[in-house]
Parts: C-alpha cells; sequence; structure tokens
C-alpha cells in the first residue's frame, strides 16, 4: 500500500420529522425538513490517495464495502465524483481507495444513503483540508460537508449535526438554506435531546421504488403544492413545540407528516405502497398505548415499512414492556433496533 494521506469519518444516520418529499434542479428541495440525528445507526468510511496509476485525467477509483471490492457502489460513487471534481482537484490528481461499513445490517430496511454520503462528503472536505494545509474554520466544515452530502443524497446533508437538524430555507429559522442544513441543537428544548428511537422491522425487503423515483413522482402528483405549504405550515408549527417542549404538538405533527408521505406514494400515478399490513397493526397498538397510558410515545416512518419509535428517554422502561408484549410480534424475526438521538458525526483519528 502506497498510501499518501487517509482519514476516516463515522456519520450517522437520520430519521426525519418533517419529511423532504419532492425536489428540483440540482438536489434542492422543493420543502423545507427537520429530522433527528441517530446514534447506533452510522456509516464508518475511510478515504485514502495514493500515487496515480494511469496518467490519464480520468478519476481512478477503488470502492469496498465491507472489506470487498463493490462494484455497483463504485459506479454510484464514481458518477458523484464526476459532477463534484472541479472543487476537489485531488479526486484527478491520486488514485483513490475508499472503505466503507455501515453499523446495521445491510438489509435491515434502514435506508443508509444518509449516513454513507454524509461520511463521504466529511472525508472529501478533511482530505482537501489536509492537501490544502489549511483548517476550515468549524462552521463553516460543516456546512460545506453538508452541501456536497446533499449532493450525493438529499437528505444526508442533515446528517452532519448533532441531535436535530433542518434543511430548506425558513424564516425562523437562522442560516437556514436549500444548499446544505442547519444545526438545530441550540435552540430546542432540552426533553428533544433525550429522545429515544427504536426501529422496528416491520420488513427488511429492499424498497420497491427508491426515494429518487419516488420524488420524481411528486412532479405529476396533484397534491402537489397543497403538500408543499402544509410542510411549511407544518414546520412552522413544529419549530414552537420544539422549543416549548410541547410534546403533544410534536407527536401529532410528526404522526401526520409521516401518513402523509405514505398518502403522497399512494396518489402518485403509478401508485405505490411501502407500508404493509404490520406497519398499520403497529400504529393502531401505538396509539391505543398512548391512549391508556398517557405516555407521549409517537411514530414516524421513513419511505419504507417499517416504524420509528419516538419517545423520552424517562419513559424507555415502560415503553420497552410495550415493545416487548405488544409490537415485536409485527417485527420481521422480531427484530427492533434500539436507537436514540445522536451526536453527530466523529472524526476517527
Ligand atoms: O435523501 P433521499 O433522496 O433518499 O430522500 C429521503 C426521503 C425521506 O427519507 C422519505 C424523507 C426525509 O426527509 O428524509
Amino acid at each position: 500500500m502506497n498510501t499518501i494521506k487517509k482519514v476516516t469519518w463515522q456519520s450517522p444516520s437520520n430519521i426525519a420529522l418533517i419529511k423532504y418529499w419532492g425536489k428540483h434542479g440540482n438536489q434542492l428541495p422543493n420543502n423545507p425538513s427537520i429530522s433527528f440525528t441517530l446514534e447506533e445507526c452510522y456509516s464508518e468510511t475511510t478515504l485514502a490517495i495514493e500515487p496515480k496509476i494511469g496518467s490519464s485525467n480520468e478519476i481512478e477509483l477503488r470502492f469496498y464495502f465491507d472489506k470487498k471490492e463493490n462494484l455497483a457502489f463504485r459506479l454510484k460513487i464514481l458518477q458523484f465524483f464526476e459532477s463534484i471534481h472541479k472543487e476537489f482537484s485531488f479526486l484527478r490528481d491520486y488514485s483513490i481507495v475508499i472503505h466503507s461499513m455501515n453499523s446495521f445490517p445491510h438489509s435491515s430496511g434502514i435506508a443508509s444513503s444518509a449516513s454513507s454520503m454524509s461520511a463521504l462528503a466529511l472525508c472529501l472536505c478533511s482530505m482537501d483540508d489536509m492537501l490544502n494545509k489549511r483548517k476550515t474554520p468549524k462552521d463553516d466544515f460543516f456546512a460545506r460537508a453538508s452541501h456536497f452530502a446533499r449532493l450525493g443524497s438529499g437528505s444526508a446533508c442533515r446528517s452532519v449535526y448533532p441531535v436535530m437538524a433542518s434543511w430548506g430555507k425558513n424564516k425562523h429559522i437562522k442560516n437556514s438554506s436549500d444548499k446544505f442544513a442547519t444545526d438545530c441543537s441550540d435552540w430546542i428544548h432540552p426533553i428533544f435531546k433525550t429522545f429515544q428511537n427504536s426501529i422496528l422491522i416491520a420488513s427488511a425487503s429492499e424498497k420497491k421504488v427508491s426515494s429518487r423515483v419516488g420524488h420524481s413522482l411528486m412532479e405529476t402528483n396533484p397534491f402537489a403544492t397543497a403538500r408543499y405549504k402544509q410542510a411549511n405550515d407544518n414546520l412552522n408549527t413544529l419549530i414552537k413545540a420544539l422549543m416549548t417542549g410541547d410534546l403533544d404538538t410534536f407527536g401529532e405533527i410528526v404522526e401526520t407528516e409521516a401518513l402523509t408521505l405514505h398518502a403522497l406514494m399512494m396518489c402518485s400515478t403509478p401508485s405505490f405502497t411501502l407500508m404493509t399490513p404490520n406497519t398499520l397493526a403497529m400504529i393502531e397498538a401505538i396509539r391505543d398505548f398512548r391512549e391508556s397510558s398517557q405516555i407521549p410515545v409517537y411514530f414516524t416512518l421513513d419511505a419504507g415499512p417499517n416504524i420509528h419509535l419516538l419517545y423520552p428517554n424517562k419513559f424507555k422502561s415502560k415503553v420497552h414492556e410495550f415493545i416487548d408484549l405488544e409490537l415485536k410480534q409485527f417485527c420481521e424475526n422480531g427484530r427492533i433496533i434500539f436507537d436514540a438521538v445522536g451526536k453527530g458525526p466523529k472524526l476517527i483519528k
């Protein structure tokens, strides 16, 4: 190995509370979104540079996932690199070797694009700083990493910040932008920093429809305009609830957002459904449990059938009991990933 320099970042996945669904231009969102950053579900990516083998101007890239060369991922990353090489001249000057792994199993139904693309963008920005012998100030560094993570996979831009991040212009969020995400951890009520996220795996199968296709179907969705207005209104209401610690309003908005996302899928042309009967059974059970226990426990959904159960840490033991007794039976092979709001990406020395 003739490694000249290398850098490793661990970067987490995130779960959206206000959903990004529909985009335009170069990965720009049609509405603002906000998410919890997770802790246990992350990607770890190492980017190394070696002397170039060939003399052409082509990008030389080897990509390993779980220590095995992966040509499908390589092709995706190569396209991404082609689109951003002007900003990172080292991509053409050296031979690039990437090793990546996920903390969560590949076929767990957890989207890995947010964690993997944010980890890669962080590596690119660190390598660029190292090679140019500069130290970009922290805020600018993460805004830049977020910008490139967005170009790799929209929602990935929210993964570079701890606890909670928003993406998309909103008049109540300082420094908010459609081009990169904004750290929201300093203005939310402390209760939200204790939130748990138990991921109930209704199905670990590969998604029938990719989010890329899902976003594009919004272009002809008859409810698109109303949806983008609703997302803005929901975010404004949610911001107030996040500031004051109003859990009832938080839960109402978060659940509406999850169901709206799936309703939009169902009324696209062609339409598709990602929820399964077990997803619905869990939603019913969660509503009943909340009603009878008065415990603030809420669900959200990604673009898939799995339930993300959200609740403050102080109710953990009661909620775990409920999961064991009532929800586990609806999970594929009883699979649940116990995650929580996290501290954001980590540079590995
Ligand atoms: O980042 P993408 O293109 O995979 O889209 C993500 C879309 C949702 O996960 C459904 C919502 C979101 O805001 O994360």
